[in-house]
């Protein structure tokens, strides 16, 4: 499937390769705003082929070129040649693309079939759910549903937190501290009451490190009571995950968490040490990496005999490509991992596993206006609290705008647009900044928002409604593409497919989210600008239906690769 806006880029280059040659390097740009052109190439390197300067190579161009049916004209401007779209042609084609493709327009076949394993959410148990996890949540799910519909088999595996040292602590302190009291009613506020408890008390004695590294090791090697808390704790924090993971409306094909390569680890450490990757030091065995530039070793087991994270990723990595053969596996964890991942990664390779693309999507932290979280200094914002929160505002909201809605149907408006705000404060920025934790900013129901995006739909459907839905029958008459209102909708449906494989390029959701958001105002500029049901005849009323429509499919598909839900009033 070759979309038009596609098609006519195509068409643009192979106008101009029939004059230049079919080897020579070109590539397309976009003009300047304020240029009246749609496309430009620019002619600087075609200089020295052609033994001409840019300037008369663009002027020659635009002279003799021949244009097909969705380009119409060319112009020389400096050292481009800019090319305008047919605007008939290009807008039957788009408003055709969206009529046929319906909620599959702007999907893409770049996947072709294959496999990508997306690694995403994994808090760790025993400890609340915070912000932080947050954003690997809702990036992580958007990045699966943009895998799905740009052709990938996309696998999600939430890579629980559920082994390694942090439990030995937890062991030594519950047995230390325990307020029974406390844990029967909130065993997760408990638990990480005495997390907290213990990196305090540690700080004034040492020692206790040690007794939990003992308690860890007991845990390693299967004593039966340890095993059994450590069950225990892992049982309370899933059902904890589960309830956001419901109100997010998340879901994983796996949860794959450390635990279950607990008896994967022996091979990678043989293998490691069978083929002289690994070596000993001070007791430990390490992979040192400084051939590849890294000056940190990874270590592969500590002189006590424990394994690690790491040790942990290489066994599940080695599991992931012989399980599901995946084309790439994504890692979306935030950016203070990046040693780790690089690290595991070198060693993969150096293990002959090096075959499959791995990938850190990683992104900034969330900080609070006064620092950094720290679970251990207690410093979080609990990500139920700001579900709850969003919604309690969304709820006022619907009260306020919709009071003839039933209250469940209220309920409803309200969940759909608070978790969308949330996840559309997060998605809408370029994943790599840090976000300052800010309330109002997440929680905003107008501007840049979700909120904003939702109601953008719920008018569109809303006029299609009034008498639109019939009317749109037909084709796409180029009379409406007359107004500037009406021309910028029509490019901007058509560059739909286009933001789908940028954002799939470079794991961005924050480009769906940025032209949703110039979609939503190139709607409001059209109604604003033009009649559409009244509009003076019936070809322009039914094609300004057809925009509305139009408009009104790529919002939703939009927002649903965002994991953000519309609603049909608000
Ligand atoms: N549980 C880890 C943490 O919270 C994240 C795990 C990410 N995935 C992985 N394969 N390392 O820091």
């Amino acid at each position: 499937m070759v979309y038009t806006y596609e098609a006519a880029k195509r068409a643009a280059l192979e106008a101009v390769r029939r004059i230049a040659g079919a080897d020579v390097g070109l590539s397309l740009a976009t003009p300047p705003a304020g240029v009246p052109a749609d496309l430009a190439i620019p002619c600087f390197p075609l200089a020295a082929a052609l033994h001409a300067s840019p300037q008369e190579i663009a002027a020659r161009l635009a002279r003799t070129v021949t244009l097909g049916p969705l380009l119409e004209s060319a112009q020389a401007s400096g050292g481009y040649l800019n090319l305008t779209f047919a605007r008939g042609a290009f807008a039957a084609g788009v408003m055709g693309d969206v009529h046929r493709m319906g909620d599959r327009y702007g999907a893409l076949d770049a996947g072709g079939g294959r496999t990508v394993v997306i690694d995403f959410s994994a808090p760790n148990v025993a400890r609340q759910m915070s912000v932080g996890h947050l954003r690997s949540t809702i990036i992580g799910a958007a990045l699966y549903e943009l895998h799905k519909f740009a052709g990938y088999q996309p696998i999600g595996d939430n890579h629980l937190g559920d082994w390694g040292t942090q439990f030995g602590t937890l062991l030594y302190a519950y047995h230390a501290w325990l307020d029974r009291e406390a844990y029967a009613q909130d065993p997760i506020g408990e638990l990480l009451r005495l997390y907290v408890k213990f990196d305090a008390e540690a700080r004034r004695d040492p020692s206790l490190r040690d007794q939990a590294r003992q308690w860890h090791l007991r845990l390693e090697q299967g004593d039966p009571d340890a095993r059994a808390l450590w069950h225990e704790f892992v049982r309370h924090s899933l059902a904890a995950f589960q309830k956001i993971y419901d109100l997010l409306e998340v879901r994983f094909d796996h949860t794959l968490g450390e635990s279950f390569y607990e008896d994967k680890m022996g091979e990678v450490i043989e293998t490691a040490v069978r083929r002289g990757i690994a070596v000993e030091d001070q007791g430990a065995l390490i992979v040192r990496l400084d051939d590849v530039g890294i000056k940190t070793p990874l270590i592969l087991r500590r002189s006590d005999g424990a394994t690690l994270y790491h040790t942990r990723d290489l066994a599940t990595a080695i599991y992931r490509l012989r399980t599901f053969h995946p084309s790439k596996i994504l890692y979306v964890v935030g950016a203070d991992q990046r040693l780790h991942f690089q690290q595991l990664f070198a060693t993969l390779r150096k293990l002959g596993f090096g075959d499959v693309d791995y990938v850190h999507v990683d992104f900034g932290l969330i900080q609070l206006p006064e620092g950094r979280m720290s679970t251990r200094r207690g410093r979080v914002v609990f990500l139920e609290d700001v579900l709850d929160e969003a919604m309690a505002r969304a709820r006022r909201l619907v009260e306020e705008k919709n009071p003839e809605l039933s209250e469940p149907e209220k309920d409803e408006v309200a969940r759909i647009v608070g978790i969308g705000a949330i996840k559309y404060a997060d998605l809408s920025q370029n994943r790599v900044k840090n976000i300052v934790f800010d309330w109002d900013r997440m929680l905003a129901l107008d501007g840049d928002s979700a909120p904003y995006l939702q109601y953008t739909y719920v008018r569109a459907r809303g006029i299609l409604r009034k008498g639109g839905d019939r009317a749109a029958e037909g084709p796409f008459d180029p009379v409406a593409t007359g107004t500037p209102a009406e021309w910028a909708l029509v490019l901007a449906l058509g560059n739909f497919p286009e933001v789908v494989a940028e954002a799939l390029q470079g794991y961005y959701p924050h480009v769906v989210a940025n032209y949703l958001f110039a979609l939503a105002q190139a709607f409001h500029g059209f109604y604003h600008d033009v009649p559409v049901l009244q509009a003076d005849s019936a070809a322009l009323r039914r094609s300004r239906v057809q925009l509305v429509a139009g408009v009104a499919t790529v919002m939703r598909t939009g927002l649903g690769l965002l994991g953000i839900g519309v609603p049909e009033r608000m």
